[in-house]
C-alpha cells in the first residue's frame, strides 16, 4: 500500500468560537452546516443515507453506477481528481477503475473521517496516489499540490452546492473553475425539485437521525466551547420552502432558556429558531444558469428515471 500526502488546513478552534458568536448575534440566529461535521456528524451523516427517506445517496450512486463508462470518457484517464466534500470517499469508488485518475485529492473540513476515508481507499487502490487535504471549502482555498501536467477536474456530489445560497454557489463555482484552469471539468451532483412530501419526508426520517444529526451541532458546541445547551430543549424543525426553492433545517427552542457559550450568555424565547442549514433544490435550467454566470459550460447531464437526481459535467474554455 503507498502512503497517503495529508495536508492540514483544518480551521482553528478559534474559528469555530467566532463563527458561532457571529451566528448568534444574527437575527434570525444561523450557524453555518460546515460546522455540523465534527467525527461524529460524519458518522450521523452517513446514517442519513441508510435511511430509507434519504432518496439523494442511492439515486446519485446509480446514475455514477450506470454513467462511470461515459464520464470517463469526457474526462479521459490520468487527471488531477480533486473531491469536494469527499465524507467517507464511498461514491469515488464507482469512478476509480474507470478513470485511472493520476492523483486522488479528497477535500473535506472533518479532519478524522477524511483522515480514516483516505486511508482506506490506499488500502484498496494500491495503484492510486492520495492527497487528502482537509480545507474549509467555503472560504479562499487552493490546490495544496497541483501537478502542472495533469487536467484537473472537481468532483463534488452530494448535492452539497444547494447548502449555498444562489449568489454565494456561483462565487464557490467560479473559484473552482479557476482552481480546475483551462480544458479542466466539474462532475457535480445536484438534489431536483420534486414533490414536496418526497423532500419533506428525506429531512424528516422516522427513525429520527436526521434530528439527531442536527441537535449534534449543539452536542459539538458544547464538547468544543464549554456551551451547556440542553438537548431536550431543542426540537428539530426541517421543511421545503417552495418560494425559496429550498430545505429549511432549524433548532427551535421549545422554552424560554440561557445558555452559555465560551463565557457569554444568550437568551432564546419559547419558538426561537437557530437556523443550522439550507440545501436548495434546482431544475437542469437553474443549475446551468449558475453555472454560466461562474463561466462553467454544461457539457452532459445525466438523470435518473424517477426524475429525483441530476449530474452534471461541466467545462472549463479551452
Ligand atoms: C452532505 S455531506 C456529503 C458527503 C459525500 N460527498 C456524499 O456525497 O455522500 C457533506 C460533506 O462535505 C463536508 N463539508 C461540509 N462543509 C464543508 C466545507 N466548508 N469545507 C470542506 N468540507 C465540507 C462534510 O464534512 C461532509 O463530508
Amino acid at each position: 500500500m503507498r502512503a497517503i500526502r495529508f495536508y492540514d488546513r483544518h480551521p482553528a478552534p478559534a474559528s469555530l468560537r467566532d463563527e458561532v458568536f457571529q451566528g448568534m448575534a444574527r437575527r434570525p440566529r444561523a450557524i453555518p452546516p460546515k460546522f455540523f461535521y465534527d467525527s461524529r456528524g460524519s458518522a450521523l451523516f452517513e446514517a442519513i443515507c441508510r435511511t430509507p427517506e434519504y432518496y439523494p445517496t442511492r439515486t446519485e450512486i446509480a446514475l455514477l453506477r450506470a454513467h462511470a463508462g461515459e464520464i470517463a470518457t469526457l474526462i479521459g484517464t490520468d487527471c488531477l481528481l480533486v473531491e469536494l466534500g469527499s465524507g467517507s470517499s464511498e461514491k469515488v469508488r464507482l469512478l476509480l477503475e474507470a478513470l485511472r485518475p493520476g492523483v486522488y485529492m479528497p477535500i473535506d473540513i472533518s479532519k478524522d473521517h477524511l483522515l480514516a476515508s483516505a486511508h482506506g481507499l490506499a488500502a484498496d487502490y494500491p495503484w492510486l496516489d492520495v492527497h487528502a487535504a482537509c480545507v474549509d471549502y467555503s472560504a479562499a482555498w487552493r490546490l495544496p499540490y497541483c501537478p502542472q501536467h495533469l487536467k484537473k477536474v472537481a468532483f463534488f456530489p452530494g448535492s452539497s452546492i444547494g447548502n449555498f445560497e444562489p449568489d454565494e454557489a456561483v462565487a464557490f463555482l467560479r473559484r473552482l473553475a479557476a482552481v480546475v484552469g483551462r480544458e479542466g471539468g466539474v462532475l457535480i451532483g445536484v438534489d431536483l425539485k420534486k414533490d414536496i412530501a418526497v423532500l419533506n419526508a428525506a429531512y424528516n426520517d422516522a427513525q429520527g437521525v436526521t434530528a439527531a444529526f442536527n441537535l449534534n451541532l449543539l452536542a459539538r458546541i458544547n464538547r468544543e466551547l464549554g456551551a451547556d445547551f440542553d438537548l431536550e430543549c431543542f426540537g428539530h424543525l426541517a421543511f421545503y420552502n417552495e418560494t425559496r426553492g429550498r430545505i429549511e433545517m432549524h433548532l427551535v427552542s421549545r422554552c424560554r432558556q440561557k445558555v452559555h457559550i465560551a463565557g457569554a450568555q444568550f437568551a432564546f424565547g419559547e419558538g426561537e429558531r437557530l437556523h443550522t442549514e439550507c440545501s436548495y433544490k434546482y431544475r437542469v435550467e437553474e443549475l446551468h444558469a449558475l453555472a454560466h454566470r461562474a463561466g462553467l459550460s454544461p457539457v452532459e447531464v445525466w438523470i435518473d428515471p424517477d426524475g429525483l437526481f441530476s449530474l452534471h459535467y461541466l467545462a472549463t474554455a479551452r
